[in-house]
């Protein structure tokens, strides 16, 4: 014998029915919960047009890199008591240096059978009116398998940004290149994460030129400046 449901509904009293009714509407509020939260942090894209828009806004490009990347670089700081998740990084997004001491999560669309490299550096050494520094490394990661980032090969250990005072705003570019092969050699000095040895004068466009990476095909960029106030909470 086959149960249906008609055979439930009818078998049931109509208290039965209020919470078959009610777990179902707990069902419904739960998916839109969670549609919510993805929506605020992965359907955040923008379009080929305003990533070019923001890049020539903030002098990104030409500043670190040439041309204008289709896709984002998507990037979040998770950090204590933020919104459930987290600081997201969007084309120039304020963010207090205190937020980006740890390492991010990084992501790009990605070929599992490919491999990438990213680089996040600050083109704003001293400042970016003077930049008789520029670029400071940040983080360099090369041979990353497809979006399997944990895997990759460190060369530059992260460093958050800390802008001395009385320098303005810098900015945080993360480029993301698709490597012409996998697992290349890569002739870098290893940069310890509490060393500033070797991380300044670097620069993006030699770096890719150097190892035939070719153009960026993602990319993401936030400001941090010594004295932008603390975020407030729920902000
Ligand atoms: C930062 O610089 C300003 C002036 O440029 C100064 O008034 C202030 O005291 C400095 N802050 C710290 C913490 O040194
Ligand atoms: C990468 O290449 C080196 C030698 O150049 C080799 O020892 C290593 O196993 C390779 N790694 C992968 C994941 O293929
Ligand atoms: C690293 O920096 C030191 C000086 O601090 C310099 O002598 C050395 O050549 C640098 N290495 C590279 C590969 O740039």
């Amino acid at each position: 014998m086959t149960s249906s449901p008609v055979v439930l509904f009818h078998a049931g009293r109509p208290l039965d029915i209020i919470r078959v009714v009610c777990s179902m509407m707990h069902l419904i509020g739960a998916i839109m919960l969670l549609l919510n939260t993805f929506s605020k942090t992965i359907l955040a894209e923008r379009t080929p047009r305003s990533i070019k828009a923001q890049l020539d806004l903030f002098d990104v490009v030409p500043d670190v890199i040439n041309t204008y990347p289709e896709s984002e670089c998507e990037v979040i700081y998770s950090c204590m008591n933020c919104p459930e998740d987290g600081r997201v990084v969007d084309f120039g997004t304020e963010i207090h240096p205190i937020e980006t001491q740890v390492e991010p999560s990084v992501e790009w669309p990605a070929d599992p059978n490919l491999n990438y490299a990213l680089v996040l550096v600050d083109p704003d050494v001293p400042s970016k009116a003077v930049p008789t520094m520029r670029e400071w490394q940040h983080w360099l990661v090369v041979n990353i398998p497809g979006i399997d980032f944990m895997s990759g090969k460190v060369l530059t250990e992260y460093q958050g940004a800390t802008p001395p005072n009385g320098t303005g705003p810098h900015r945080y570019v993360f480029s993301v290149y698709q490597q012409p092969r996998k697992n290349m050699t890569f002739v870098e000095p290893k940069i310890e994460k509490r060393s500033d040895k070797n991380r300044s004068m670097f620069s993006t466009r030699r770096f890719a030129d150097e190892y035939k990476l070719g153009d960026p095909i993602a990319v993401n960029f936030f400001m941090s400046e010594y004295n932008y106030p603390p975020r407030k909470p729920g902000e």
